[in-house]
């Protein structure tokens, strides 16, 4: 049995939230004035992209939330966060200007800079 990922698959997890900041974003057009609720999301940025990602979660989520992959591996694979506790490091990115960070491990704070690569 071959474990190759098909030529052209994305992650399920990535596809899952893409759809959901999709949506989220819609509903933050959606509201009067373009207001968001600021006690429940962070405003911050992904690759200069403006994301509105909620309070409290992780930096990493925030990525996967702006349908971005934290880094490409010498292959060209994308890869993304894989274990979630600090452990596997996939989940590295620049945020605030400090490389290699463990996204999984910080939760994200308004007006956070991540920028992957
Ligand atoms: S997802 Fe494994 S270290 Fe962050």
């Amino acid at each position: 049995m071959s474990l190759a990922k098909p030529a052209g698959a994305r992650c399920l997890l990535v596809a899952k939230y893409t759809e959901s900041a999709r949506i989220g974003n819609a509903r933050e057009k959606m509201k009067p004035s373009g207001a968001r609720d600021a006690a429940s999301t962070v405003a911050m940025r992904v690759n200069g992209r403006p994301v509105f990602a909620p309070a409290g979660a992780s930096a990493a989520a925030a990525m996967l939330l702006a349908g971005v992959v934290c880094r490409v591996s010498l292959r060209g694979e994308p890869r993304g966060p894989l274990c979630g506790m600090g452990i596997c490091m996939e989940c590295r990115a620049t945020v605030d200007g400090v490389p290699h960070t463990r996204t999984c491990q910080m939760t994200v704070r308004e007006g956070m800079e991540i920028v992957t690569g």
